[in-house]
């Protein structure tokens, strides 16, 4: 691999600058991408065309110089495998026809699904994706979380609150489970084949980890969590990123991952105090800051990288980033990474 900063990162190697990239660097902001989105007809089109998925896969690293791909696909990809269809609605988000909302809507999900069939198109844009790179940069392998992916499913649709997905909880707490269950088995088989295919690190996204309280992460969550990453322990570098999980991220850190990511409103002093070198911290600059001044993203940038006190480090932003973020911005923001050298 001709640039493998983030996997020696993520294993804890040495290195003599922080690797860099971004969380929904793949679409979004790149007019390019818009390019090829509006030459097919929707979202799904693409997620389903593994050539195009693996050339927006490779724009920003040509684009943006990223230190990694990010494979092009969707976490709604697991839901639909298991038989619930989604639609991507445009300026408005996912949608979902279907729900589960009680014991005997579990009747509409497929049981046995064959996951290497059904998500054949995902394995096939990593396997092209990791043809078309040559070894240029690691290419990421990712999914939604059990209880991110529940909340798509119970909700159908994009919320603040995802009551429905909360009130089961409280409602009928069995159900919960059940669904929780079959979705982390899924993923597990739909990592595994991710990593088959070609993906050097995989990254699980609990995008809706902050809407709960402790004891409802604690049960609903982190057991979940503990099963995907004691099943991919030794294959790739595992990645966890759970947004807003600001309680539980004691229990997250002694998860069997190599790295932790943290959204913007975490202190990186302060996780750094409980993985000691145990672990890579990954993050997390506020996506928000990409909006200010060149001269301001430089000095936040800097800012960042002269308080990390371990090499154990991946710079990311805190969350996605935001799909009017200039690139130019984008481009600031990892410049001031590559040029910052450490010894
Ligand atoms: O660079 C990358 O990360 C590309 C691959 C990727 C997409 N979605 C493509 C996409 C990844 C890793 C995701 C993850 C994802 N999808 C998450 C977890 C990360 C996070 O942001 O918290 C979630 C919650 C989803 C669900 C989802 N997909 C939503 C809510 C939406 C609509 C709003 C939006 O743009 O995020 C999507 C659509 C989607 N997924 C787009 C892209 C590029 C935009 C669709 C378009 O092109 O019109």
């Amino acid at each position: 691999m001709k640039n493998d900063l983030l996997l020696k990162a993520a294993r804890g190697e040495d290195i003599n600058r922080y690797p860099v990239w971004l969380m929904r660097q793949a679409g979004r902001i790149l007019p390019e991408y818009r390019a090829v989105r509006n030459s097919l007809n929707g979202f799904k089109a693409l997620v389903k065309n593994p050539e195009l998925c693996c050339e927006v896969t490779i724009q920003p690293v040509d684009i943006l110089e990223v230190d990694a791909a990010i494979i092009f696909s969707d976490i709604l990809v697991v839901p639909e495998a298991m038989g619930l269809n989604y639609e991507m609605i445009e300026k408005k988000g996912p949608w979902f026809e279907k729900t589960i909302r009680q014991e005997n809507d579990m009747k509409l999900l497929d049981s046995n699904i064959d996951v290497k069939d059904r998500l054949h198109y995902v394995f096939d844009a990593i396997k092209q994706t990791k043809n078309e790179l040559k070894d240029r940069v690691p290419l990421i392998g990712f999914a939604g979380a059990p209880w991110t992916i529940f909340c798509y499913m119970v909700d159908g649709q994009g919320s603040k609150t995802f009551s429905e997905s909360r009130k089961i909880l409280y409602q009928n707490p069995i159900l919960a489970h059940d669904l929780l269950t079959r979705i982390t088995n899924t993923t597990i088989q739909y990592l595994k084949e991710q990593i088959n295919s070609g993906a050097d690190l995989i990254q699980v996204f609990d995008s809706w980890a902050g809407i709960l309280p402790k004891n409802q992460y604690q049960e609903f969550c982190m057991p979940y969590l503990k099963q995907i990453t004691n099943e991919l322990k030794n294959t790739v570098p595992l990645t966890v990123f759970s947004k807003g999980a600001i309680s539980s991220m004691n229990e997250i850190c002694n998860l069997n991952c190599n790295t932790v990511g943290l959204d913007w409103t975490m202190n990186i002093s302060e996780i750094r105090e409980i993985v000691g070198e145990t672990k890579t911290i990954q993050g997390n600059l506020d996506p928000c800051v990409l909006y200010s001044s060149s001269r301001n993203i430089v000095k936040e940038t800097q800012k960042l990288l002269d308080s990390l006190s371990s090499k154990r480090h991946i710079i990311n932003l805190g969350h996605g980033v935001y799909p009017d973020t200039d690139p130019d911005n984008v481009k600031t923001f990892i410049n001031t990474i590559k040029n910052h050298e450490i010894n």
